[in-house]
């Protein structure tokens, strides 16, 4: 057959000497050299800390949750001895709601002063509660050893130093409650319980894997019987410990009297960085960092 001028003859190639070699190629590749990176497990006596976990009985289920998000505690707070200087930071924020028509996450009712931080109030920068002096021993001697804790718990550096970067109060009448919302870079928040009436509601907490159920075959009641949020009883004087990433809320008042409550933010600073401060009471750490960590050029320095 003529072929029309211009066009090439085509050759049909034979590809299958080269797709031989490719073979061979593919044939040649070990598993140690795509998984390279893949270490060797710990030989049973390293020193990594592990689990506590004590004998279980074949009917027994354990949970052992070695990622704990959620940790509480206890502190008496003596709400009475604090009340009136409650209620006086939130007359104040009453005011400044009126005034502006500020919306917080506070609904139905529902103040917190933290609309007060940097504001001067009748010449005076307002002093966040955990500054307060009848707050001093919570503060300054409780918390420190709690955040340690935590600190330990979650591995996080001790070139890094915490402090309290907030505070502030919150108080719900019937009704009320604090919507969805999470302590934007703040490592450790503390939601501590100063006055817990009855039913006045629980903590709400969303499960941060909430899009891992996209993929589950959850029940068909997930949702009616709260989704991804989980309920957590609380009682005056507790004190619930988070990661700030966490969406939590309240749960509305159902109770006639006032519940209050004081939340906490603790952010962190390089232990080098807050060292070259001239003005150190600008963050306060939670404790003294240790330079001795951080190399000999920062323990040299007077
Ligand atoms: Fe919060």
């Amino acid at each position: 057959m003529k072929r029309a001028r211009g066009f090439k003859k085509i050759t049909p190639t034979d590809s299958s000497k080269e797709k031989i070699k490719l073979d061979d190629e593919f044939a040649e590749v070990k598993t140690d050299k795509v998984f390279s990176n893949v270490v060797m497990p710990p030989l049973k006596t390293s020193h990594h800390p592990s689990v506590p976990c004590a004998p279980v009985r074949s009917d027994e289920m354990v949970d052992l949750n070695p990622f704990p998000y959620l940790y509480k505690s206890t502190y008496d707070f003596k709400f009475d001895n604090i009340k009136q200087k409650i209620l006086n930071d939130i007359n104040k924020t009453k005011s400044v709601v009126e005034q502006t028509g500020i919306i917080t996450p506070e609904k139905e009712g529902g103040y917190t002063t933290v609309l007060l931080n940097n504001a001067s109030v009748n010449g005076q920068m307002w002093s966040p509660p955990h500054t307060w002096p009848e707050f001093f021993n919570f503060t300054n001697i409780w918390l420190p050893q709690k955040i340690k804790q935590i600190w330990k718990f979650w591995n996080l550096s001790e070139f890094n130093v915490p402090f309290i970067s907030g505070s502030w109060i919150n108080e719900h009448s019937y009704g009320s409650y604090t919507e969805g919302h999470h302590h934007q870079n703040s490592q450790i928040s503390l939601s501590c319980y100063l006055n817990v009436p009855k039913d006045s509601g629980r903590f709400m907490l969303k499960d941060p894997m909430e899009i891992y159920n996209y993929s589950r075959p959850m029940n068909h009641n997930h949702e009616q019987v709260g989704g991804s949020w989980r309920y957590i009883g609380v009682d005056t004087n507790d004190v619930i410990f988070f990661p700030g990433f966490i969406q939590h809320q309240t749960e509305r008042s159902e109770s006639n009297e006032k519940r209050y409550i004081m939340s906490i933010n603790v952010d962190h600073i390089h232990a080098a960085a807050f060292e070259h401060f001239k003005d150190k009471t600008i963050f306060k750490p939670l404790w003294q960092p240790n330079y001795t960590s951080l190399g000999p050029s920062l323990v040299d320095e007077p």
